[in-house]
């Protein structure tokens, strides 16, 4: 077997060369840090659920029109994804306040924001992907003025769609992080969703207990990362679990 290339290496996933141009393959690690690497740990079988929520996650959005550079999920830890630049910037959105926005404003985790508000981070591990403005962005061209339209646009979408599919099944969608792709077709090019979405870069409540279903467990010392993502992928009906066959769809909790 020829080994394949390595494009990339991230804190969670690897990219390899795909099996066609213009295709690569992404495989998720089991690897969890938080703080920028400053606390590390592996956690068996993390990347696998990753894999699996992602791939539902992003297959949603595809159906209701997202453009994203998901192609399909080729094997338990590992999906096929169209080739994309990277745009350096993290996009967030909250809908209510915890984490660095808690810490920032002092406003108590929990508290319900007035509407839905977008962050952009700059992707630098070196600085720590600082907080930034628009102007920021265009100022040091890491995107465009119409490329930040194009992604605010996106992540609100996104962020309603989610929440009415967390809601569903009993999850609050407090807040996440997404990533946008330029993608290159013949002589055009569009924004697409790239990256991942998982219980790594979203904040998942329980809506009935608060109870934390996302990576915060860890970066907090709360344990129980493993079941809380297996939680998800459970209500989200992607788990195989007792007479439930998989995909048979999201399980709704009353
Ligand atoms: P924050 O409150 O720490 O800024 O995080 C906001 C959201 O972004 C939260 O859902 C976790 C996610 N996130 C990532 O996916 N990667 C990161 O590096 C950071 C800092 C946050
Ligand atoms: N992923 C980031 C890191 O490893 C931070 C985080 O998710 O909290 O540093």
């Amino acid at each position: 077997m020829s080994r394949r290339r390595r494009v990339y290496e991230g804190k969670a996933k690897i990219l390899y060369e795909g099996p066609e141009p213009g295709t690569l393959v992404q495989h998720f690690k089991d690897d969890a840090t938080a703080f920028n690497n400053k606390k590390h740990d592996t956690i068996d079988g993390k990347g696998v659920l990753n894999n699996r929520i992602s791939e539902y996650l992003f297959t949603r959005l595809n159906d209701i029109g997202i453009p994203t550079h998901f192609v399909r999920r080729l094997n338990m830890r590992e999906q096929l994804i169209r080739e994309v630049e990277i745009v350096p910037v993290e996009v967030v959105v909250r809908n209510v306040a915890a984490g660095s926005l808690s810490t920032r404003l002092g406003i108590d985790e929990g508290t319900p924001l007035p509407r839905s508000i977008i962050e952009f981070c700059y992707k630098s591990d070196e600085l720590n992907d600082p907080l930034v403005s628009e102007e920021h962005i265009t100022a040091f061209g890491w995107a465009t003025p119409q490329e930040i339209d194009d992604m605010m646009a996106l992540a609100l979408r996104i962020n309603d769609f989610l929440t009415g599919l967390f809601l569903g099944i009993g999850i609050r969608l407090v807040d996440f992080k997404i990533e946008f792709g330029r993608l290159y077709e013949n002589d055009m090019m569009r924004i697409v969703l790239a990256d991942e979405i998982s219980p790594d870069s979203c904040r998942l409540w329980d809506i009935k207990t608060d109870d934390k279903l996302d990576k915060d467990r860890f970066r907090r010392d709360m344990g129980g990362l493993m079941d809380a993502y297996r939680e998800v992928a459970r209500r989200l009906g992607i788990l195989m679990e007792n007479d439930r066959p998989e995909g048979s769809g999201p399980v709704l909790v009353k």
